[in-house]
This record gives C-alpha cells, structure tokens and sequence, in this order.
C-alpha cells in the first residue's frame, strides 16, 4: 500500500460553513490560487446548488486552477449533481462529491426514509454521478454514529456503482482514536473491493479530536484527509490542515506518511484565510498561532537561545513563519519594497505597487519600524479584500472625559460620497454609528476584539468585528496605526461581508437528499 495522503482541502466548502465566514467570488480565487501554491491535492470549492455565489466561483475556480483536482458537492440527488457538474466540468481533474447520510438518528428524524430506501439512492446517485466522470467520490454522512453492518453495505453499493473514494465522516466530531481506528479496519476487513478505492476521512473537532482521529484513520489505511485551513469549518470546525501535515512530517518516525504539502507555504496561507474570512487565529493554535513559537518562561529562552532544538520540535521558517526581523523603513527605496513583496509572494500590477509603495511610505512616517507583518497587513487592507460595494472615505473622531464622543465620516458607496456626523456612548460607537446611518444599515454588533500586530508603542491594531443583521452574520477585519480607524475599517469590511451574504443567501444547511 502507498504511503502517500492527498490532501483533500474543503476550506472554501465546509470551512466557509463556519458562522459568519464569508468570502465573495474574487476572494475564494484568491484562496484557490493560494492551495494551488501550497500544493494540496483536491480543492473541494464549493456546493454549487447552495447559492448562485458558491456556483460562479466552483465555476471560476475550476477553469483557473490546474495543479489540483477541482470538487463540487452535492447531495444524493439529479438536480444536485447536474449543477454540481455544471460547474465542475471545466476542470482539468473534476471530481463530484456526493453524499447522503447513513445513520439510524439521521434517517429516521432527518430523512424519514428506510435503509433500503438509502441504499437506492446511493445506488441511483452515484450511477448518475460515473456517467459524468470515473472521479466520484461519497461520503455516507455521520458514518460514526452509523451501525456498522449498514455502513458496510452502503459502501459496498457505492463502490459497485462506480464511486472511487469513499468518504467515511465523522460528522459531529463524536468519535474518538481507538473506535474511529477500529471503524476503518472493520471496512477493509468486511467490505469487497474496499481496496480498489481511496478510503478518505472528513473529521469534525467537537471533542477536539478530529485531527488525532484523522491520524489514527491513515494509520489503519485511509489516503485521503479532509481538511480546513486554521480548522475552520462548522461548529468547532474541521481537522486542521496544517497540524496534519506537521504531525506526519515531525514525527515520521511513527507516522511513516508523505504529503506533496509544500510546508514553508501554511503560514502565508493561513494568514490570507483569515484575511479574507476575517475569523482570527486564537494566539495558541498549534503551528500557525501567535504564540505557537514564543518561549515565555527564562530557562526556556535560555534554552532555545543556546539550541532551538532543547523547546522546539520545527522551526518556524519550515512553516513559513517570517522571523520578527526590522524589515524595511523610511530609507528604504523602492526596490527593497518590490523585493519584500516577491519574498511574501505577492504580485501587484505597477499601477497597485505605487499605491502600496505610497502606502507603505505613510506607514515609515507613522512607525519607526517596520516589520514583515506589517507589510502583510498593508497589502490587505488595500488589495487582498477586493469588490467593496462600501469604503471608509475619511474619518475624524472627537473624544475625552470632558466631550460627549463625536464622529464625522465619509462613505464612498458605490463610488457616491456621504458625509454624516453621529455622538456616541464611546468614540468607536460613535464611528459605528455614523457608518451605519451613511449606509442605511443598522446591525448589531455581536463581537469586537483589539490585538497589536506586532510589539511596540506604535504597533498597528488588528480590529476584528462581527455583526448580525436579519439573521445574517457577518465578520470583518481592519488595521491601523490608528485604533479607531481600524475599527472603522474592520466595521465597514464587516458591512461589505454582510451585504454579499444577503445578495447571496444560500440554500439551508447542506445536510440531506
Ligand atoms: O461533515 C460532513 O459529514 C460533511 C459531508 C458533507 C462530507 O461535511
Ligand atoms: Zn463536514
């Protein structure tokens, strides 16, 4: 048997499944592009029958991309998996992803079908799907909690109708290592032909366990993991992507597996995740955290200081982590940027490397140094989030012990100025408010958090917001010298998130036939 996993990444599916986590159809190319680079093996880009949005860009994603196989899912269904092919078809490597759920809980109070009613449709769906493509792949959804003997037999029909891999998930992240390893061994043990296919795992981490369970699945022969950038995904998430693929490269003495995962490429990656997601990384994720390399404690500094190897199992450059070093400042010249932004592997057209140089020359008045993650967050801010139906013109916020708080703003909306002037119980308030009464919209602000970019009195502020609106939630991000515009950024990045979210409303959760 081959040791090597594919790398089935479902960021831009599942992982756009998590609250509030947006991405228009510019946005998840980008994202797209990025997977290409980090060199996973499928791009599952969407659920094209969701939402006219999630169809334009599986469509967009499959003509684009040519290093990795494009998938769109699709319920057990005709009119599912025509769409899904619709959009898939233009890919160099298409793949349907096909599913329907197989548990007793789920067919009894969610389908209300019987088990041979399931197996039919397994049958006629996946029979529908071969005519189109040999690359099928079903999913026999909250396979964990399914009776063993019926998940043998919806797999075994599954694979007599032509499907390639099978997809065995745990749905609501129930299982844990020891049953999941003895789920896989059961079905390459009681199934006919189990080894004519690629055994694939989709693992959810509501017990936090989706990436050990994910591990104990390829020890026991699965080929295949289904993953999410910073493990996004629904609820708790998805496996995450790069603890994966770290834990097979640093401890390959027990887990004797290869990815093609080119690994100096996660933290670019997941970096421009949560860029365009606006879903920050908690500062303790493992690998591409804040903290996943700082040494607080003195005997470890010391330590790692006189030998990296004595408090750390990877070096941060194997993930691509940019070391803290000053990067750049006021002296530096044009080519030193151009140089920067190629080292980070951004390419701007000459017209956007003058708005960014220009930029970038602002920044060197306001901090004395600059690092490498304040370029990243400057290129953001101006080029990454594009399509902005809405956009901060200017921003003049009055405040103190003394002074009621007051903001005057301006909006561009869809290239018309508005200015309007609002008082507020603090200054971001007042700047929340005088936004939303620019552009007639009045959400409620359901979270807002401040974290420093980097160290240092004159460190840029990350906002992050989330806002809620008809039932809509939506998240955005901003950054500044400035707290108050970056808030101003973060509020108006949010508005633009949750204007495409009502312009796109998707169809209900994609769960069923
Ligand atoms: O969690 C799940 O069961 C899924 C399937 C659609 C693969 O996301
Ligand atoms: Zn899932």
């Amino acid at each position: 048997m081959s040791n090597v996993v594919k790398i089935f990444d479902t960021t831009l599916r599942d992982g756009e499944q998590a609250p509030g986590c947006s991405m228009n159809v510019e946005e998840k190319l980008k994202v797209a592009h990025q997977l290409e680079k980090l060199g996973v093996n499928i791009i599952e880009a969407g659920f094209p029958i969701a939402s006219e949005g999630d169809f334009n860009s599986v469509k967009l994603i499959s003509k684009e991309i040519k290093k990795c196989e494009v998938a769109g899912l699709c319920r057990a269904n005709i009119q599912d998996i025509d769409r899904a092919w619709e959009a898939i078809k233009y890919a160099k490597n298409p793949r349907i992803h096909t599913f329907i759920a197989t548990s007793d809980i789920h067919l009894k109070h969610k389908l209300k079908k019987t088990r041979d009613e399931v197996l039919e449709i397994i049958s006629q769906a996946v029979k529908h799907s071969a005519r189109y493509t040999s690359n099928v792949e079903f999913s026999c959804e909250d396979a964990t909690r399914t009776e063993i003997d019926f998940l043998c037999r919806a797999i075994s029909i599954a694979i007599q109708s032509g499907a390639t891999t099978i997809n065995i998930p745990d749905t609501v992240g129930y299982t844990v290592p020891s049953e999941f390893g003895s789920i896989i061994r059961n079905l390459r043990e009681n199934v006919d032909a189990i080894n004519n296919v690629t055994i694939s795992v989709h693992c959810h981490n509501d017990l936090g366990l989706a990436v050990a369970n994910s591990l104990v699945a390829i020890k026991e022969g699965a080929r295949q993991v289904e993953c999410t950038i910073n493990g996004l995904g629904e609820r708790a998430g998805n496996a995450s992507l790069e603890e994966i693929v770290m834990a097979l490269k640093v401890r390959n003495d027990r887990n004797p597996f290869k990815t093609r995962i080119k690994t100096k490429q996660i933290y670019p990656t997941s970096r421009l995740v949560s860029n365009v997601t606006g879903v920050l990384v908690q500062p303790n994720k493992a690998i591409v955290g804040a903290n996943a390399f700082a040494h607080e404690a003195g005997i470890h500094q010391d330590g790692v200081l006189k030998e990296s190897i004595t408090y750390e199992i990877m070096k941060p450059s194997e993930v691509g982590i940019p070391s803290n070093r000053i990067v750049l400042g006021k002296h530096s010249g044009r080519h030193a940027f151009k140089d920067k932004l190629t080292e980070f592997g951004y390419k701007l057209s000459d017209e956007n490397f003058e708005i960014a140089f220009i930029k970038f020359k602002e920044l060197c008045d306001k901090k004395k140094y600059v690092f490498d993650e304040d370029i990243e967050a400057l290129i953001n801010e101006e080029f990454v989030r594009s399509g902005d139906f809405y956009k901060l013109g200017s921003l003049e916020c009055l405040s103190g012990t003394e002074k009621k708080p007051r903001a005057t703003v301006k909006i561009i909306i869809d290239g018309s100025e508005k200015k309007v002037e609002e008082f507020g119980d603090g200054p971001i308030d007042s700047v929340f408010k005088a936004i939303s009464k620019a552009v007639d919209v009045f959400p409620m602000l359901d979270s807002y958090s401040v974290a420093s970019i980097t160290g240092g009195m004159d460190a840029q502020a990350e906002v992050s917001v989330t806002i809620k609106d008809q039932g809509f939630l939506a998240r955005g991000k901003g950054s500044s010298t400035d707290v108050i515009v970056a808030s101003a950024r973060a509020f108006v990045n949010a508005l633009n998130n949750l204007r495409w979210r009502k312009n796109h409303p998707k169809i209900t959760a994609p769960k069923g036939v």
